[in-house]
């Protein structure tokens, strides 16, 4: 929290109940030093009253776009530019589809729009609200924008629903907002990440492949480039942008995978193998679409190569960790595969149950190594993404001390 000193925050507060935890987060980023100016929303305003935010901030509190007082004082453009960062806490499901859209009706979205500063969003709404495909398509253009999205927590909600749609506790979003200033403890350090499934074709038409979206390998990156480090993102055949900041390199199967990883092997500090490798492949590739002549019709599968366990031997080895994806006695398996592979490090994940995994937006996983077994989640992967991050660089520190 040290690197708060003297940051200019600008704390956007939107309509919701988890507005009274913004209360909290405007005390603790006062208590780190940092100076804090607030705006709220009309909707916001209904949750928690400007007197309590002037109060904890120190500062009068914004509202109206156009007030002529408000803009012979502090006005809006000067407010967009004096900020360090700009963080909307909480960030209601309409202050996100406004901010993707581009809208500029009030004060908040004019200032999301003129600043340069890099702006976060804390999500809090009702568990549907947050799912509905709308609002997922909403935040995956903000994170395309450069936004960060933090969150949200996983429980019980204020309408008596449970699931997804919490926002942070104060205090995690307080560390969240200091680390931006970090240089990151992965500053230096280059890493590759592989994500996603592969494809190996069949002919020229058909593929074999899995359900892996990419969700999970994509938010490694994006948590590694937010660490400091300069990351290169080999990534099969997946629909996701492409994490802010990261050198990405497309490929199909899982050969020109593997090319893609040893081209850069040498400088390579740590390897994270996210990708959901392909172990087979089509012995003979058709060159034309295949017929259907038969009933039957069989094709002979060789064995792909094993791009971790390939990296894991080379004579200039990074730090390798791998995932391993099981069905049942997912840590022991798990265990076996870090042993085989000869890898640092293991990230198992149960890949038996429909709302983790594959495919979801949520994971949870047990990282298994010499230090024991460390269980993380469920949580929402980019969430679990900044963990997984921060504990491979412990151990990689740890590891090269
Ligand atoms: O992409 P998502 O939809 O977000 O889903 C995330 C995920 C479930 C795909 C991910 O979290 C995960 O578990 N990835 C590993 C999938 C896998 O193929 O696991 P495995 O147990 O078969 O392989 C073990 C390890 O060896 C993995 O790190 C894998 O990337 C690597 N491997 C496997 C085969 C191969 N030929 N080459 C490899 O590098």
């Amino acid at each position: 929290m040290e690197t708060l000193k003297h940051k200019k925050i600008l704390l956007g507060i939107t309509g919701g109940i988890a507005a009274y935890k913004s209360a909290d987060l405007c005390r603790q980023l006062k208590t780190a030093g940092a100076d804090v100016q607030v705006v709220l929303t009309t909707a916001a305003a209904e949750f928690i009253t400007p007197l309590t935010m002037q109060a904890l901030s120190g500062n009068p509190v914004h509202q109206h776009l156009l007030n002529p007082e408000a803009e012979a004082g502090m006005g809006h453009i000067e407010l967009a530019k004096w900020a360090d960062r700009v963080i909307i806490a909480p960030a209601s499901a309409d202050i996100i589809a406004r901010l993707a859209a581009g809208m500029a009706n009030d004060l908040l979205t004019t200032l999301c729009l003129a600043t340069e500063a890099p702006i976060a969003l804390a999500p809090a709404m009702n568990q549907a609200m947050w799912r509905d495909p709308r609002t997922q398509d909403n935040c995956a253009r903000l994170e395309s924008l450069g936004m960060t999205i933090w969150g949200p927590g996983v429980g019980d909600q204020a309408c008596g629903d449970s699931g997804p749609g919490r926002m942070l506790e104060a205090t995690e979003l307080a560390q969240l907002i200091a680390a931006t200033f970090d240089k990151g403890r992965l500053c230096g350090k280059k890493i590759t990440i592989t994500a996603g499934p592969t494809r190996e074709a069949i002919d020229p038409v058909r593929y074999i492949s899995n359900h892996s979206s990419g969700k999970m390998g994509y938010a490694l990156a994006q948590a590694a480039v937010d660490a400091g480090a300069e990351v290169t993102l080999v990534s099969g055949p997946v629909n996701l942008p492409a994490p802010r900041g990261v050198d990405l390199r497309r490929c199909d199967s899982a050969d020109a995978m593997l090319a893609a990883c040893l081209a850069g092997v040498n400088e390579c500090d740590i390897f994270i193998a996210a990708a959901a490798v392909a172990d087979y492949r089509v012995a003979d590739v058709a060159n034309q679409k295949i017929k259907k002549s038969a009933d039957k019709l069989t094709l002979e599968l060789i064995r792909n190569p094993d791009i971790l366990a390939t990296v894991a031997a080379h004579p200039q080895r990074p730090f390798c960790v791998g995932f391993a994806a099981e069905t049942e006695q997912v840590t022991k398996h798990a265990r076996d595969k870090l042993q085989r592979k000869g890898l640092n490090l293991i990230i198992a994940n149960d890949v038996s149950q429909p709302d983790i995994g594959f495919n979801s937006d949520d994971n949870a996983v047990t990282l298994i190594d010499q230090q024991g077994d460390l269980a993380l989640g469920p949580a929402p992967k980019q969430q679990l993404a900044r963990q997984l991050i921060d504990a491979i660089a412990q151990r990689y520190e740890n590891n090269a001390s």
